[in-house]
Order: structure tokens, then sequence, then C-alpha cells
């Protein structure tokens, strides 16, 4: 197994960490929004943890994208362009919103504010990224929307 095998299985399986960290943060934002709870530390360190995985996940992406040679297939074809545009643009998209909703959530003095904004932006994220993993299964038949590879 090369390099650019254990990074890529390594990618495939970090989604994971990434998705349930982003089903934890948004349950415990809309819960402490809805709830009108404080937002403790525990809080900003599982947001904090979220953004990280969510980091990784973008530089083990990247890595993969340009050792694979992907921005080189053909975009004529559904898989050429998922892989080479689709994938990125749309992860890249949702780690935005996650670091942007991360930032933006510090800027606010009030717990209810500072809930609803990663409610709002985590869940657009896992949006996208939920929508790119089913475009993916779409685009290309040796991929599977659960499972490792
Ligand atoms: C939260 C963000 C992301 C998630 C959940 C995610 C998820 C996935 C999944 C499920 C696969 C398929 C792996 C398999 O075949 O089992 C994959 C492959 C891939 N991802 Fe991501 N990804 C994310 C972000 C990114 C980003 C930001 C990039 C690039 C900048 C990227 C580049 C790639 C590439 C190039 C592949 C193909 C690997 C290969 O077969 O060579 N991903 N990703």
């Amino acid at each position: 197994m090369g390099i650019s095998e254990i990074l890529k299985s390594a990618h495939s399986g970090w989604r994971y960490i990434v998705i349930i960290l982003l089903v934890a943060a948004i349950a415990n934002a809309v819960a402490g929004w809805l709830g009108k709870k404080p937002y403790t530390e525990g809080t900003r360190k599982l947001n904090v943890f979220t953004l990280i995985s969510a980091h990784i996940q973008l530089l083990s992406g990247i890595v993969l994208y340009f050792m694979n040679s992907w921005y080189k297939v053909d975009s004529s074809i559904s898989m050429g362009r998922y892989w080479k545009m689709e994938h990125i643009s749309m992860m890249i998209f949702a780690v935005i919103l996650i670091t942007v909703g991360n930032a933006r959530s510090k800027r606010f003095d009030s717990a209810l504010v500072k809930h609803k904004t990663i409610a709002i932006y985590f869940s657009l994220a896992i949006i996208i990224i939920f929508g790119a993993i089913l475009a993916m299964v779409k685009a290309d038949a040796s991929r599977s929307f659960w499972g490792v590879s």
C-alpha cells in the first residue's frame, strides 16, 4: 500500500469524525439556542474540535487532489467533472462555512446568538457535505455513501 492509498483511506474514514463532530456540535447548538443554555467551555471546545477536524480533512483532500492528478482529468464526463471540480468546490465551501461560523460565534456576547450562529453555519455545512457525497455516488459508481475505501 503506497502513501496515496494510505492517505485516501485516511481521507475516506476521517469523514466520519467530521460528520459525528458536526452532528454533535449542531445538536448542542440547537439545544443551547432553543433551551437558552449558557455557552460553556465544553461547547467552545466541541466547536473548535469540529473546526480542526474539518481543516484536517481539507488538508488531506488538497494533497490527494494534486498527488492523484485529479486536476488533469477529463471534465467532459461526469466522473471527471465531479473529482476535478465539484467535490473540492463543495467541500471547500462547507469548510469555509464551518470556519466562518466558528469565528463569527466568538464575536457575540450573548450565548443565545453564539449557539444560533453555530447552529445555522454548521447545519448548512453538513447539508452541503451530504449533498457532495450523494453527488459522488451518482458520478462515480466505484464509491459508496457509507463505507471506507
Ligand atoms: C468535510 C469535507 C470532506 C469530506 C466529508 C470528504 C469526503 C470524501 C469522500 C467520502 C471521498 C471518497 C473516498 C472513497 O473513495 O472512499 C473523498 C475523496 C476525495 N476527496 Fe474529499 N472530502 C472532503 C473534503 C475534501 C477537500 C476540501 C478536498 C480537496 C481540496 C477533497 C479532495 C478529495 C479527493 C481528491 C478525493 C479522491 C481521492 C482519490 O481517490 O484519489 N476532499 N472525499
